[in-house]
């Protein structure tokens, strides 16, 4: 093995969130100690971009099984991806277009993808492939960042909350009605800890989003509408966030247990934008005291047969 096969360099593009990887080739294997490296970025800050990797389906998917199993595209959607690549999930302007009726964009909120999962994706790996001229980018915030960011008292009050999450529309979204019906058939329902402790670095990461949470248990409805806005308001605090603007052959890989994205809102319908998503099978997490999330409804998240 030769230096320069192994001279990777990670260049932090925040404070606290995301570093932008050079000197791999993703048309390439990599080798273990690449993906030592790769991983070792990625935990510490939490999402990872590369540039200029003009890859295909098959490079994308080595890569993703380099760091674990590929889920299935989507618990919902299963009609929608390629037949041949069952794991890939297409993220095309056109989809939202058919998603919901109107301007065809709803305000989006920050998640983590498919925590109404009892398991949900340890990771996601986001490959652009047509990316517009201007408008598009994506935000990440650091979750471990923000419960640290809480004072003392907060962070023990958090740490023994549970919360539900719930897939469903987003608010005020007019879902068309073969959406809705799918949601229907295969509710996603889950009670995780709002604390999930990290399963690889043992880090406490603030474990709600307004994508999905819907209420915190045990407490009364406005408690919860409380303390979650005051959560939501820690997590998007911008000196916790990193912006990464597309560009054709950009990647992004991030730690979905460790982080929350925001899709942009400022698209049009005229211009193009096509971006295909793996994610990898995620464990079942565990709060602080030792409990771990539990099913209400729906089947895990698991990896693609
Ligand atoms: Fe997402």
């Amino acid at each position: 093995m030769t230096l320069a096969a192994t001279a990777i360099s990670v260049q932090p593009q925040s404070g606290w969130t995301g570093a932008e990887i050079s000197g791999v080739d993703l048309t390439a294997p990599l080798n273990e100690e690449q993906v030592a490296e790769i991983r070792a970025a990625m935990l510490r800050w939490k999402v990872v971009f590369f540039r200029d990797q003009f890859i295909g389906h098959d490079d994308h998917l080595r890569f993703a099984r380099a760091f674990g199993a590929p889920t299935p595209a989507h618990p919902l959607f299963d009609a929608i991806p390629d037949p041949n690549y069952s794991t890939i999930y297409p993220i095309f302007r056109d989809r939202f277009k058919a998603r919901f009726r109107g301007s065809g964009f709803d305000k989006p909120n920050w998640h983590a993808d498919v925590t109404a999962a009892v398991n949900p994706p340890a990771a996601s790996i986001l490959r652009a492939e047509v990316i517009p001229p201007y408008g598009g980018d994506t935000q990440w915030a650091n979750t471990v960042a923000a419960y640290e960011g809480l004072s003392a008292p907060l962070r023990r009050l958090a740490d023994g909350l549970r919360a539900v999450h719930r897939f469903s529309p987003p608010d005020g979204a007019t879902a068309t009605d073969d959406y809705r019906r799918r949601i229907q058939d295969r509710p996603l329902l889950t009670e995780h800890p709002v604390v999930r402790v990290h399963p690889e670095t043992g880090e406490k990461a603030l474990y709600v989003n307004p994508g999905f949470t819907t209420h915190i248990v045990g407490i009364s409805p406005h408690e919860s509408r409380r303390l979650l806005g005051l959560f939501y308001d820690e997590l998007a605090r911008p000196e916790y966030t990193v912006r990464f603007k597309w560009e054709a052959g950009s990647i992004a890989f991030w730690d979905n247990r460790a982080t929350v994205h925001l899709a942009p809102s400022d698209l049009t319908l005229d211009h193009d934008r096509r971006l295909y998503r793996v994610t990898l099978v995620g464990d079942v997490p565990v709060g602080p005291d030792g409990r771990a999330s539990i099913a209400l409804d729906g089947e895990p998240f698991e990896a693609a047969s």
